[in-house]
């Protein structure tokens, strides 16, 4: 079925030409969406054993899973272990820098962090599994008995300039009185909720609101600052009416010409927004404008022509920063940063159901690992969106628009995600041997990389 799958793309999509590597990278994506995104993205909280995805489907994930094992791969040493005076001098520089700024923080200059690399660091997170109360079970590695800790002292070093250590104090003082909300799939969840605990560890967040499955829609308020963060759950930004395989519906049906109001209609009263969607046009999707399906993704149960997701993608990023300028323009026109996250890399690297899906323990170096194309593809398209959409809001409007450019920094961290540990105690207490096991090497493990993402969008608020 792997053969007829690649057959059938290169005979649908004509004007699909590609080098055979990168097509491999990308028949890859669409069949790990297919069985595991899938499941992923849609039963977080299914336990363990209730595996929605059929064994056939398993077995061809791992055919061309390991159809794509790339060139041998070199890892990061470990970082020495710090000696206190060490960890000192690393934890007063960095809280010297954080804590010491004037009252007018001085925009800091732009910055590059797509070219850097992971350094070792001695400071420890600034929060951990049980200091921080709204971790994702899923995500919680450390509660979950992941025992390496190596993952957590790396820092990332953008090579032209620096990426200053995450200040809570910081963030919070340029929050108050403002309203950031994060919009978007799991992933802009699983960034919302690390924002939410590096913030926790200077004042304690209250949950104002709460509504639908999986808390998807849910507001803090940091009473101190009267700050608020909000989470809008939006996987496609526009509007969609999401599948339900209880019900027989495999496919999402997305909407290109109609907004998502549950996140658009609070536009007016947010400073800042964090849009973070990718993952989900990789799996099985029908694309709808002006009344007819456009585009189709992993469409053989379907009588509608085969498409890529690049270019519907694309459309719903420059719809949706259109219609931002639009509404803005239309409105009051409050300062508004407008900020998305670029694609972030899911590292499978075997059968994503067994141990060792994921299983690495350190960085990879700078240059030691290329993009993908379909990881490289995405993150274009955001930054050139985001270019495109500065330009058409032109400066002096109010409204920035800035791209969190996470995706080179995330490929090269094989060992932040959750793996096993997605699950509490995985192994039960017993080897790990070759048993099968769910994996998640999509989200992130908090504390972890995701992290740094706000340490960018910390930069960028300030900018
Ligand atoms: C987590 O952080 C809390 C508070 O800083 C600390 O008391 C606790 O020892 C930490 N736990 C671990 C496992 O590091
Ligand atoms: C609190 O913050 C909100 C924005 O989230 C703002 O509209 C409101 O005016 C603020 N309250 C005060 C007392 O400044
Ligand atoms: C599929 O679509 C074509 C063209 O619209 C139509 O002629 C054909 O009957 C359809 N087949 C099925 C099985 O619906």
């Amino acid at each position: 079925m792997v053969t007829n799958f690649l057959q059938k793309y290169q005979l649908q999509n004509h004007q699909l030409i590609l080098p055979k590597k990168q097509f491999i990278t990308y028949a890859l994506y669409a069949l790990v969406a297919l069985a595991f995104l899938h499941y992923l993205l849609f039963y977080p909280a299914l336990a363990s054993g209730k595996s929605v995805v059929v064994a056939q489907v398993q077995e061809e994930v791992a055919a061309v899973v390991s159809a794509r094992v790339d060139a041998p791969e070199q890892l990061l040493p470990l970082p020495p272990p710090p000696s206190p005076n060490q960890g000192d001098k690393a934890l007063g520089n960095r809280q010297g820098r954080a804590l010491g700024f004037p009252e007018e923080v001085p925009a800091p200059p732009p910055c590059d962090y797509s070219d850097g690399e992971w350094a070792p660091e001695a400071r420890p997170p600034l929060y951990n599994g049980t200091s921080c109360g709204t971790i994702k079970d899923g995500q919680n590695c450390m509660a979950h008995g992941r025992p390496d800790t190596g993952y957590l002292y790396w820092r990332w070093r953008p090579r032209g300039c620096d990426l200053p250590a995450f200040s809570p104090e910081a963030f919070l003082r340029w929050l108050r009185n403002k309203h950031l909300a994060f919009v978007g799939d799991s992933l802009a969840r699983n960034q919302a909720e690390s924002l939410l605990c590096l913030l926790a560890s200077r004042s304690p967040p209250e949950l104002a609101y709460r509504d639908g499955e999986e808390n998807r829609f849910r507001r803090f308020v940091f009473r101190e600052f009267n700050a608020t963060v909000s989470v809008f759950w939006s996987p496609f930004l526009v509007k969609v009416a999401e599948k339900a395989e209880h019900a027989g519906v495999r496919h999402n049906n997305v909407f290109l010409d109609a907004f998502d109001e549950r996140w658009m209609s609070q536009l007016g009263a947010l400073d800042v927004a964090v849009l973070s969607v990718g993952h989900w046009f990789l799996i099985p999707g029908v694309y709808h404008d002006g009344g007819r399906v456009v585009a189709c993704h992993d469409c053989a149960d379907l009588n509608h022509t085969e498409t890529d997701f690049f270019g519907v993608f694309r459309d719903a990023i420059h719809r949706t920063l259109a219609e931002v300028t639009r509404r803005h323009s239309d409105g009051a026109g409050k300062k508004k940063v407008v900020a998305l996250t670029t694609f972030s890399p899911a590292h499978f690297e075997g059968d994503w159901d067994k141990t060792g899906a994921c299983p690495k323990k350190r960085p990879y170096r700078a240059g030691e690992k290329g993009l993908g194309y379909t990881e490289s593809e995405m993150r274009k398209t955001v930054v050139e969106a985001v270019r495109s959409g500065a330009d058409a809001a032109g400066a002096g409007s109010g409204l920035r628009f800035a791209a969190l450019d996470v995706t080179a920094l995330a490929n090269l961290r094989p060992d932040g995600h959750p793996g096993p540990y997605m699950n509490k105690d995985p192994f039960g207490g017993g080897g790990a041997g070759d048993r099968r096991v769910q994996n998640d090497c999509v989200h992130w493990c908090m504390p972890g990389p995701v992290d740094t993402f706000n340490e960018i969008l910390l930069q960028t608020v300030l900018r």
